[in-house]
């Protein structure tokens, strides 16, 4: 029976390029309607840019243009970058739009008659200069824990603390450094207690996994609050019905975006947005990441009910991407973006190392390089593409490219792959990619030993139907396998659909044989990587970030000021190196035996690389006279030379050779 369903991915926010983080997300969804569309199910898939808010007002703001036109340059990029990974959405859509704003007011306007919005008069930091209320992360200051300069109004980057806007030492707008007021204003709240009962009952027929489950429990636990969903002008959003300069909070009108996206789609296409988006005959899913849980699995499903909606049958909820076993890092050149990536590799090569690595669960995805590598070049092109590379060619340029028919060892063999059929397709509907490829990966293993062990380059010198029969084999296990790929590798699938001429291999096709018919020229289907190309996306993902930064040369920040005082207290001296040797153990220090003016010093100096004992002995040079001893593992150091660089050979020394006098005093 065919199913109906609609799915969504979570909004990406209109003020950014899409990243390969996000992309985790926007393929597990794609894989997962692709696999929909191949079992033979209709699957709606929804999604839209994510418009509204302050960080996008204020970066529209900062390059001189009116958001609306930000909004509309990131809709073209953010498509361009979803069609280069062969995400294919039925719609992708907007939160700025006519859809969007009716039905965010009429769900406010439901969730208001039913008394789920309360006002209330709140305090908040307001910037005099720029005239607007400023959310905690439009703030900065020295963080009131760990006293670290320049962090944000909620939490620190240094000791991870979190804490009011109003407790932050030094506060500052972060636009323009003005130190916030705090002002009154009347605010909308939703009333998410008021659906206690309600989640909780969601919670448990299983709406979502059992470790997200756990994570709401704690926020059961913790207390339900009044959610804000309000926000005063200047703001970039739909304005509040009845208010002049209040409009809705960018988290209130994001998720109805999903609706709006589906809206749109049914208006353009004859279907009914009520039934599609609401009735019973559809089911409905949402993927989101699982920073966004608060937001799906307690205001959303609250806000549906209250309104009067549907809920959807389940939240799928995935980890974060690390890569090389670390966050995504700007300076490490691994916040790649879609488009970096495309321009250097191929997409569906993600695509397939992405599937290799999801599960159901809600643990983050290592992309780590090397294994990319390795994973693409054994198992896609050694496997997969092989196993076609060694049986099309040979059928096309010497047997009429014609197919025969399948002996008893081929049914064994196929009968092996074709069996696989429903565990695969469990795999795919419970998200499990990563158990599914390794079956495919597993079976391409079976049908390589087959080739091997069936020799069809030895055979066609002696027996041509004996040949035409094993790569006939070949050739229909190619297509079950394709099948198997194709909700994760469309274009690989897609090519070998035309060589086998067949259109829209779906699950359906696994078991039919291909027999006596003729197929069509091959095509090259997946290259090795090159690992020098991951370098070089690495390389131009650090250039991309280095052009974005403010143009400073310096890798550390000035340290804090020390006073002309301060510095008068190094006593400097002139100093005649007497004595040079190297030390024994520590291959960057010397021994220098220092004389200044009578007064002999010890100092052990790490300048080792950069200078020759011999060199040294007879030399003037300065030397901070009252440092206070040291003991070091060698002996004791009772001054130093002036010498700086970066270290290693770039060591520079002040030496002086203009006849000063051991002893003497230098400024
Ligand atoms: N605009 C909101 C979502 C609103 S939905 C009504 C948002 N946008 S986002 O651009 O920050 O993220 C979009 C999706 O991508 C989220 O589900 C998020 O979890 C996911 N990811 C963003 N960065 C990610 C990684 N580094 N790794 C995995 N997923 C990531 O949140
Ligand atoms: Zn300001």
């Amino acid at each position: 029976m065919n199913r109906k369903i609609v799915v969504t991915s979570a909004l990406p926010y209109a003020n950014g390029p899409i990243h390969i983080g996000h992309l985790v997300e926007y393929l597990q969804t794609d894989i997962w309607v692709r696999f929909q569309k191949a079992n033979g199910n209709q699957c709606l898939y929804f999604c839209a840019d994510d418009t509204h808010g302050t960080p996008i007002m204020i970066s529209a703001k900062a390059q001189g243009l009116p958001p609306e036109k930000l909004i509309e340059r990131m809709y073209a990029e953010h498509v361009r970058d979803f069609k280069s990974f062969h995400i294919e959405f039925d719609n992708f859509y907007s939160t700025h739009s006519d859809e969007n704003r009716q039905l965010s007011e009429l769900v406010f306007e439901h969730l208001n008659k039913r008394g789920s919005i309360i006002k209330r008069e709140i305090e908040q930091a307001f910037c005099d200069n720029c005239k607007m209320f400023l959310p905690d992360r439009f703030i900065k200051g020295t963080c009131p824990k760990c006293k670290a300069e320049d962090q944000y109004g909620d939490s620190c980057d240094t000791c991870g603390g979190t804490y009011q806007p109003t407790e932050l030492i030094k506060p500052a707008c972060a636009t323009c450094g003005t130190k916030p007021t705090i002002k009154k204003s009347i605010h909308y709240f939703f009333k998410l207690a008021d659906y206690k009962q309600q989640l909780k009952e969601l919670m448990a027929s299983g709406h979502t996994g059992k470790s997200v489950a756990n994570k709401l429990d704690e926020w059961f636990a913790a207390g339900l609050k009044d959610w804000d969903i309000s926000r005063d002008g200047p703001y970039f959003g739909f304005k509040i019905p009845g208010e002049e300069n209040k409009f809705f909070y960018v988290w209130l009108d994001a998720p109805i975006g999903y609706m709006a996206s589906c809206k749109n789609y049914c208006d353009k296409n004859g279907l009914d947005f009520e039934k599609v988006w609401n009735g019973e005959d559809y089911e409905l899913y949402h993927f989101i990441g699982k920073d966004i849980m608060y937001f799906h699995a307690l205001f959303w499903p609250a806000m549906l009910t209250g309104a009067g909606f549907k809920i959807a049958n389940k939240l799928f909820v995935h980890g974060f991407l690390t890569v090389n076993g670390v966050k995504m890092s700007k300076s490490k050149g691994t916040f790649i973006k879609a488009a970096t990536y495309a321009k250097h590799l191929d997409p569906e090569h993600l695509r397939y190392y992405y599937a290799s690595k999801l599960t159901d669960g809600v643990d983050d995805i290592d992309l780590s390089l090397d294994d990319f590598v390795a994973k693409i070049n054994s198992d896609l092109v050694g496997k997969l593409a092989n196993l076609a590379s060694r049986s099309v060619p040979m059928l096309t340029g010497k047997l009429d490219s014609k197919l025969g028919t399948i002996d008893k060892e081929g049914k064994e063999l196929l009968a092996q792959l074709t069996s696989a059929r429903q565990q695969i397709i469990n795999d795919y509907e419970n998200l499990n990619y990563a158990s599914a490829v390794r079956q495919i990966a597993a079976l391409a293993d079976t049908a390589n030993r087959y080739v091997e062990q069936n020799q069809p380059w030895t055979t066609i010198k002696t027996d041509v139907e004996k040949t035409r029969t094993t790569l006939t084999v070949i050739v229909n296990a190619v297509k079950v396998l394709a099948v198997y790929l194709k909700p994760v590798l469309p274009i690989f699938a897609g090519k070998i659909e035309k060589i086998l001429g067949i259109e829209n291999l779906s699950f359906a096709d696994v078991e039919k044989a291909l027999e006596n018919q003729k197929i069509n020229e091959y095509i090259r289907l997946a290259e090795r990587i090159d690992k020098d190309k991951v370098q070089a996306m690495i390389e131009e993902t650090k250039n991309e970030q280095a052009e974005q930064k403010p143009q400073t040369t310096l890798d550390e920040p000035i340290a804090p000021e020390c006073t002309i005082d301060d510095f008068m207290k190094v006593d400097l001296r002139i100093a005649k190196v007497t004595r040079a040797e190297a030390v024994e153990g520590a291959d960057k220090l010397l021994h220098l035996e220092l004389d200044i003016g009578g007064v002999t010093k010890n100092v052990f100096a790490g300048i080792a690389k950069a200078y020759k004992p011999a060199d040294l002995v007879g030399k003037l040079v300065i030397c901070v006279a009252n440092l206070k001893p040291r003991k070091m593992k060698f002996g004791l150091s009772e001054g130093m030379i002036l010498a700086a660089g970066p270290g290693g050979s770039d060591i520079f020394m002040l030496s002086v050779d203009n006849g000063a006098e051991p002893g003497q005093r230098v400024h």
